[in-house]
C-alpha cells in the first residue's frame, strides 16, 4: 500500500479548520441568515452546532484516527462483526460520492471568487466605474458566458489537484498553514474596519436580537451546520486518519467548531455592516435576499467605504483562500479512498479523481445560463433547476444529512463504547463529556436529522 501521510499538531488544526471554513461561512451563512431575519436563526444554528455538529465531529475524527483509514475502509473495519457488518462500508461510499459531486459545483462558485478578485483588483487600480454596467447584469452575463465559467472552474480545480497531489504534509498542510493565518488576519482587519461603518450597530442588533423563526428556518439552520462543519461525507474521518495519537480529539474538535462559528459570525458582521449602512427604504430594492448578494451588490458597496479599494480585492482574495482550503479537503476524501482501497500512487489518484470531478463540474458550470438545455434540466421538480441546482439540492438535502444521520447512528449504536471512549481519551485524558456525547449521538442527533429528512420529503428545500 502506498505510504499514508500524517499531519503535525498545528497542521492538523489548520487543515481541519480550513476545511470547515469555506464558502459555507462567507457566502452561504450570511445570505441565509439575512433571508431568515437574523436573531433566532443564528441562535438555532449555534445550538445545532453544539448539540449535533460537535458530537458528530468527535465521532468522525475518532473513526478516522482509530482506523488510520479513509471513510470507506474505516467504516468497513469498525463495522465488522457488529450489527450491519460490511453494509457500513456503504456509508463511507455515500460520503465519497457526496464529496465528488459537492466539489464539482463548489469549484464553480470558488471560481467566481477568483474572477471577482481580479475584477476588484482592476477596479481598485483603474477606479470604480460608477457609470459602468450594473453589477447584477455584469454577474448575469458572467454566468451565461460558458467559457469564463469553465475556465475559472478549471483554474480552481487545478489549484486543488496541485495541492492534493503533493501529499498530506507537503501539500495540504503546507498550503493551509500558509493561507489560514492570512485569512484570519484579513478577516480581523475587515471586522475592525466595520466598527466605523454606520451600519455596524444595526448589524449587531440584527444578528443577536431574537426574532420570529419559521419551521423552514429551523431546518435550514440544522442542515447548514453539517455543511459548514464539513460533516456527513467523510472529510473529517479522512483528516482524522492523519492525526497523531498524542493529539486530543475532543479539544481539536471543539476548536474547529468554535473557529468555524466565529468566522461565520465575523463574515456576517462584515457584510451586514455594509448592508445596514444603506438607508432602509433603499435597502429593500438594493439587496434582494438572494444567494448572489456577495457578487451582485457587495463589490460596489466596498468602493463607497473608506479604504474600499484596498478592502475589496482583499476580501475576494480571502474568500478564494477559504474556498481552496475546503476544496482540497473535498478532493482528499476521494483521493484517500482510492489510495487506501486500490493502492494507487497519490499523484495518479489526485490527477485521475481531479479530472473526473472537473469533468462533472463542466455541465454544472454551463447550467447557469450558458446552455439552455443544461440550465433548464429539472428532473426533481422546479425547486432544483439546472445541473448546478440539482447537484446542490441533492447534496445539501440528501447526501450530507443522510451521511450525518448514519454516522451518528454508527457511533452511537454500533461502535463499541469502549473503543469510542478510548479513542477520544487517547492524547486527552479522561473525557468527562463522553456520556453526554454518546447520548447526543444516540438520540438527539438522529431525531433532529430524521425530522429534517421528513421535511425534505414533504417538499422543502434548504439548498
Ligand atoms: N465546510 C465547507 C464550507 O463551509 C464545505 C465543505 C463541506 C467542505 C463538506 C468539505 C466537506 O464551505
Amino acid at each position: 500500500m502506498a505510504e499514508r501521510g500524517s499531519f503535525g499538531r498545528l497542521g492538523f488544526i489548520l487543515a481541519a479548520v480550513g476545511s470547515a471554513i469555506g464558502l459555507g461561512n462567507i457566502w452561504k451563512f450570511p445570505y441565509i441568515t439575512y433571508a431568515n431575519d437574523g436573531g433566532s436563526f443564528v441562535l438555532v444554528y449555534l445550538i445545532a452546532i453544539l448539540l449535533i455538529g460537535a458530537p458528530i465531529m468527535f465521532a468522525e475524527l475518532a473513526i478516522g484516527r482509530r482506523t488510520q483509514l479513509s471513510a470507506v475502509p474505516a467504516f468497513l473495519t469498525l463495522g465488522k462483526g457488529g450489527p450491519g457488518g460490511r453494509v457500513w462500508g456503504l456509508v463511507g461510499g455515500v460520503g465519497v460520492a457526496a464529496g465528488f459531486v459537492l466539489l464539482s459545483y463548489y469549484a464553480v462558485i470558488a471560481g467566481w471568487t477568483v474572477y471577482y478578485f481580479g475584477r476588484c483588483l482592476a477596479w481598485s487600480l483603474r477606479g470604480y466605474d460608477l457609470e459602468g454596467p450594473e453589477l447584477g447584469q455584469l454577474f448575469g452575463s458572467f454566468l451565461a458566458d460558458g467559457s469564463s465559467q469553465v475556465t475559472f472552474q478549471l483554474i480552481f480545480m487545478a489549484l486543488t489537484v496541485g495541492t492534493v497531489l503533493l501529499g498530506v504534509k507537503q501539500g495540504i498542510e503546507r498550503v493551509t498553514r500558509t493561507l489560514m493565518p492570512v485569512l484570519f488576519l484579513i478577516m480581523v482587519i475587515m471586522v475592525i474596519s466595520s466598527f466605523w461603518s454606520p451600519g455596524f450597530p444595526e448589524a449587531i442588533r440584527f444578528l443577536f436580537t431574537p426574532t420570529e423563526i419559521t419551521p423552514d428556518g429551523l431546518l435550514e439552520a440544522v442542515g447548514h451546520s453539517f455543511f459548514t462543519l464539513s460533516l456527513g461525507m467523510g472529510a473529517m474521518i479522512t483528516y482524522g486518519s492523519y492525526v497523531s495519537k498524542q493529539q486530543s480529539l475532543p479539544r481539536s474538535g471543539l476548536l474547529i467548531c468554535l473557529l468555524d462559528t466565529v468566522i461565520a459570525l465575523m463574515a456576517c458582521v462584515i457584510m451586514f455592516s455594509i448592508i445596514f449602512s444603506v438607508p432602509e427604504a433603499e435597502r429593500a430594492t438594493t439587496f434582494s435576499k438572494s444567494a448572489t448578494i456577495l457578487f451582485t451588490t457587495l463589490p460596489r458597496m466596498f468602493y463607497e467605504l473608506p479604504f474600499g479599494s484596498i478592502l475589496a480585492p482583499l476580501f475576494y482574495l480571502l474568500v478564494s483562500f477559504a474556498a481552496l482550503t475546503s476544496t482540497i479537503s473535498l478532493l482528499e476524501v476521494a483521493v484517500a479512498y482510492v489510495i487506501d482501497s486500490f493502492g494507487w500512487a497519490r499523484r495518479k489518484a489526485a490527477v485521475v479523481v481531479g479530472l473526473g470531478v472537473a469533468a462533472l463540474g463542466v455541465p454544472a458550470a454551463l447550467s447557469l445560463g450558458a446552455s439552455q438545455a443544461l440550465s433548464s434540466w429539472a428532473p426533481l421538480g422546479p425547486h432544483a433547476a439546472g445541473v448546478f441546482g440539482v447537484f446542490d439540492y441533492t447534496v445539501s438535502n440528501w447526501f450530507l444529512p443522510v451521511g450525518g444521520l448514519l454516522t451518528a447512528i454508527f457511533a452511537g449504536w454500533v461502535l463499541k463504547p469502549e473503543i469510542f471512549r478510548s479513542e477520544l481519551e487517547e492524547g486527552h485524558g479522561p473525557f468527562r463529556l463522553f456520556l453526554l456525547t454518546r447520548l447526543l449521538l444516540r438520540f438527539v442527533a438522529p431525531v433532529a436529522i430524521l425530522w429534517i429528512l421528513w421535511a425534505v420529503i414533504g417538499g422543502r428545500s434548504f439548498a
